[in-house]
């Protein structure tokens, strides 16, 4: 089960040339488990066809020709939804929707809808910055409507400006972030961290490990799927961020210290994906370190901050937060050493993973992880996907906070 498993997803599809990004939209959200009813305006079909989003989602595209069941299925499709997204969004379809114009079955399903509605606009620049849809946009808005986009970039036209839709993938995290509010965790804020932290030899050279942040970023998104406030804290990483999070980039171990300790003042959660180095150089050259003469070299390294300690240390005077997840990276003895830390770091659950196996810890896409609580009770998982792991670890979490 994820978030989007059984979701009622009305995807409504204009008359633009980028009709064609949705069919993508369609096939993400439906392979995400989601139920994907399409509905096409009239000018939408001279695009895509109906037939080509049956496909990807193994149901009925609605056209402007209804057929018998005409004078309900704009209510039924309406009121059942979870949401309703309209991309690509023509200035027209705008237009329709802020002045109640009910001519097709895309509008009357706008008006009979009372779930949110998202909207990704998709023009030409110059309809976009027009008054006329600026106002539009703005009636929308004040309704809670939520514009996704447009982007900047190159137009249908061949001329550049903001019109562009927004790719499907960005879609799909502001579908999956507007689905999500008022989960288990709404209204608390959960800190994550993620990645490899770099302590600098001099401006060229650091010290790191092989974290790619994926792990982290895995757990950023499953919190966030759950409702929370979710601040990531993460080291230098190709992840991209899930929507919906307060991202805060940082490099060293000092700085991912500074910026965790001021985050959980006000936080319930906090989950340390993070690969924190336990050693700095001693000092950062100011310039480059020449290779010159020198046959070796040798460097001075000195402890960073224990964040986890720290935390611990902040947390009896303040109460905050509630709740502490460590990570533990080893690479023998598993169980023993994270039962040490889990004691020692003072937390509430440690998620142990075997980083020398080929098929989990750093980098790869799937991890096998031990649960071990602060009574250093033990929940081994077999080997699954990092989105399934930071599933369980939130899955955990939810039972603490309850
Ligand atoms: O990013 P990926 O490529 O997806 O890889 C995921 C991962 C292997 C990095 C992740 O699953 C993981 O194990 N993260 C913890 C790595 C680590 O630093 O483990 P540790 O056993 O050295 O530290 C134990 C805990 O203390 C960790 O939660 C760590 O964030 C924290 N720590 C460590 C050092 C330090 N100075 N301060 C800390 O707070």
């Amino acid at each position: 089960m994820t978030l989007l498993t059984d979701k009622k997803i009305i995807l409504g599809v204009t008359g633009s040339i980028a009709a064609y990004k949705s069919v993508e939209l369609a096939s993400k959200l439906t392979q995400a488990g989601a139920l994907v009813d399409v509905i096409m305006t009239d000018a939408a079909t001279k695009f895509v066809a109906p037939l080509t989003f049956q496909s990807v989602t193994g149901r009925k595209a609605f056209t402007d020709l209804w057929g018998d069941e005409a004078h309900v299925i704009h209510v039924g499709l309406g009121e059942s939804a979870d949401v309703l997204v309209i991309a690509p969004a023509t200035a027209n379809t705008m237009a329709k929707i802020a002045h109640g114009l009910a001519d097709d079955l895309l509008s009357v399903t706008a008006l009979a809808a009372r779930c949110p509605i998202l909207i990704a606009p998709a023009m030409d620049g110059g309809m976009y910055a027009h008054p006329a849809t600026q106002s539009n946009e703005k009636i929308l808005r004040a309704r809670g409507i939520i514009f996704v986009g447009p982007a900047e970039g190159r137009m249908a036209s061949g001329l550049s400006g903001k019109g562009r839709m927004v790719e499907p993938q960005e879609l799909l995290g502001h579908i999956r972030y507007t689905l999500s509010r008022g989960g288990a965790f709404a209204n608390k804020k959960v800190v994550v961290t993620a990645g490899g932290t770099q302590e600098d030899i001099d401006p060229v050279r650091f010290i790191s490990n092989h974290s790619s942040g994926k792990q982290g970023f895995a757990v950023a998104q499953a919190a966030l799927d759950r409702g929370a406030d979710v601040t990531l804290i993460t080291a230098p990483t190709n992840q991209i961020a899930p929507i919906g999070v307060n991202l805060i980039n940082v490099r060293s171990a000092d700085d991912m210290g500074d910026a965790v300790l001021r985050a959980v003042a006000d936080a319930e959660v906090l989950i340390m994906a993070a690969a924190v180095a336990d050693f700095k150089p001693e000092a950062s050259a100011e310039q480059k370190i020449k290779r010159g003469a020198i046959t070796t070299y040798q460097l001075q390294l000195t402890k960073t901050i224990d964040i986890l300690s720290a935390v611990a240390e902040q947390k009896e005077k303040t109460g905050k937060p509630k709740i502490v997840v460590g990570f533990a990276a080893e690479t023998q003895n598993l169980i023993d050493n994270a039962r040490e830390k889990v004691l020692k770091k003072k937390l509430s659950l440690i998620v142990a993973n075997d980083v020398s196996a080929k098929d989990a810890g750093f980098f790869v896409d799937t991890n096998r992880v031990t649960i071990i609580d602060a009574g250093g009770g033990a929940q081994t998982l077999p080997l699954m996907s990092k989105a399934e792991v930071a599933e369980a670890v939130c899955e955990r979490v939810e039972r603490l906070l309850s």
